[in-house]
């Protein structure tokens, strides 16, 4: 209907059309006392919009547009027309080579404080302040999120959050055709447990409950009561008091579980099967997301193959080794012991030089690395049937076989000197028999980063919780 016009959508063939659409000024300049040009923003998009004396308003319509703000909710009524403007006179780059002769313009919605900057400012990147000096001012990072309404509205930030939804649909579509079902897991739990160092603890009713690090448990007490396909899109909660590009307090977990007939790798299968779902969903049904992502963040596409690499760590470690890496100590790096952040990065790096792909599997991880819940490696004990899945030399998902012997699980834990105590339920499951399983667990926002080059995991997130922030 008219009036819900997506500027997206305007084509060539409607040149000379009369359309009505709602939008926000992004910018606007006036020429003179005759023509002023209005940008005009939708969610992703942006086209120039013409005011003209000479056309079809007033010069009172002119001096009244001019004294509007920026951010102003406007009913545009226009004729869609080839730009006429000469070079220098356009203000914005519209997604078109079309822009909007102004006939009518309502204001709908006015901001009534002063904004700290605008939509117009917070879009300028590094490159652009650079190249022309201090003219135009760049807005950092932390005043983005701190401003994080203003910020959403860029055209950016709103691609960010559409490949954010079709990552879910695509992960939530991918394991329904695989006879999966979605459960929700409880996030008030009686025991942490990933690690005890990172849990949140919280008073309930007099006694100490902790927020879920992982669907972890409840993912597993459903394969012990004969679901053996589960997934979830849920929230995680991880008191990491670090500030790093790479991790939030809170984010949110795309987690699955199921049972295995012989061996981990159908766990490994699926995920990597679900992954490249994902991948090529964005790249068919998101394009102009992505493109619009770029001209903020400038990446390359993912690469990825059909037959994906799966290293084990050991052999990961020595690819590292041999390419001269060392430790901070000029040493080279050990097998058993798992790999820091910077490690991780240039292993990426070598794996798209050697291999030629962004997306990887490190498989078999040390013992020592992994939780107590994963599977030892029957033929190794110093290793375990666990994985990393990597994307452009950054951890997305953590996964692999678990313990699913109730004597062996005891044991382990006994060995890692845990407390059984608040484990009882979840015990219980595997007492009463469970079959062998193994599942994994994705970082939304950290495949959103890594996909996009974000550089900063907080752009992904849409009110980021982090150490030092937790504005509502
Ligand atoms: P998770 O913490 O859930 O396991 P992750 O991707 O953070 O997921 P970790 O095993 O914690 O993986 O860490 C992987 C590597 O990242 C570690 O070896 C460590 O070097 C680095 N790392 C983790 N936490 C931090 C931090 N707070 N600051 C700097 N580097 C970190
Ligand atoms: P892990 O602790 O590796 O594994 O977490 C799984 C994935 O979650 C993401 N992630 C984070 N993202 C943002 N901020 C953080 N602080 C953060 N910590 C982790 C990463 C990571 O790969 N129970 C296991 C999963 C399993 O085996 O099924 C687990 O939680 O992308």
């Amino acid at each position: 209907p008219e009036g819900r016009l997506d500027i997206r959508d305007l084509k060539a063939e409607q040149i000379g059309q009369m359309v009505a659409f709602r939008a926000r000024i992004h910018n606007m300049r006036k020429l003179s006392a005759h023509l002023m040009f209005i940008e005009l923003r939708q969610q992703t998009a942006t086209i120039q919009g013409i005011l003209s004396e000479h056309g079809t308003v007033s010069e009172h319509f002119l001096y009244w547009a001019e004294h509007l703000h920026v951010e102003t909710i406007v009913r545009v009524r226009g004729v869609v027309q080839e730009p006429k403007a000469k070079q220098g006179e356009i203000i914005g780059v519209s997604i078109h080579n079309l822009e909007i002769h102004i006939h009518e313009m309502h204001v709908e919605g006015v901001p009534t404080e002063p904004l700290p900057f605008t939509v117009h400012e917070a879009e300028v990147t590094k490159e652009e302040a650079e190249a022309e000096g201090d003219t135009r001012h760049r807005v950092s990072d932390r005043a983005r999120w701190n401003n994080r309404i203003i910020d959403l509205r860029a055209t950016a930030s709103q691609s960010i959050f559409r490949v954010q939804s079709g990552i879910c649909q695509a992960f939530r579509a991918h394991l329904d055709s695989r006879g999966f079902v979605e459960i929700h897991t409880p996030k008030l739990q009686g025991v942490a447990s990933e690690s005890g160092a990172s849990v949140f603890k919280v008073n309930y009713f007099d006694r100490p409950a902790f927020l879920a690090q992982s669907p972890q448990l409840g993912k597993q007490m459903c394969v012990a009561a004969d679901m053996p396909r589960v997934f979830e899109i849920g929230p995680v909660f991880r008191a990491e008091n670090s500030n790093t590009h790479r991790h939030l307090t809170e984010f949110t977990g795309l987690d699955l579980e199921m049972a295995i007939d012989e061996h981990y790798h159908e766990v490994l299968r699926t995920l990597d099967s679900t992954f490249k779902a994902i991948f090529k969903h964005i790249y068919d049904n998101y394009r102009h997301e992505v493109e619009t992502v770029k001209k903020q963040w400038p990446h390359e596409d993912l690469v990825w193959l059909d037959e994906t690499p799966i290293l084990p760590f050991a052999q990961g470690i020595r690819m590292l080794n041999e390419s001269g890496w060392r430790d901070e100590h000029g040493k080279e790096l050990p097998e058993d012991e798992d790999l820091g952040t910077r490690d991780e990065i240039q292993l990426g790096r070598v794996i798209k030089e050697r291999l030629g792909t962004d997306y990887y599997v490190l498989d078999k991880f040390p013992a020592s690395a992994r939780p107590f819940y994963a599977m030892p490696d029957p033929n190794d004990s110093k290793l375990t049937n666990s994985f990393d899945i990597f994307l452009r030399g950054q951890e997305i998902l953590s996964g692999g076989q678990r313990i699913h012997d109730a004597n062996m699980l005891s044991g382990k834990m006994e060995a890692l000197k845990m407390d059984p105590k608040g484990m009882e339920e979840y015990m219980s499951g595997f007492e009463w028999g469970a079959p062998p399983h193994g599942g994994g667990g994705i970082g939304l926002e950290r495949i959103l980063m890594l996909l996009l080059q974000l550089g900063d995991i907080r752009n992904a997130s849409l009110f980021p919780r982090d150490p030092k922030s937790l504005p509502y």
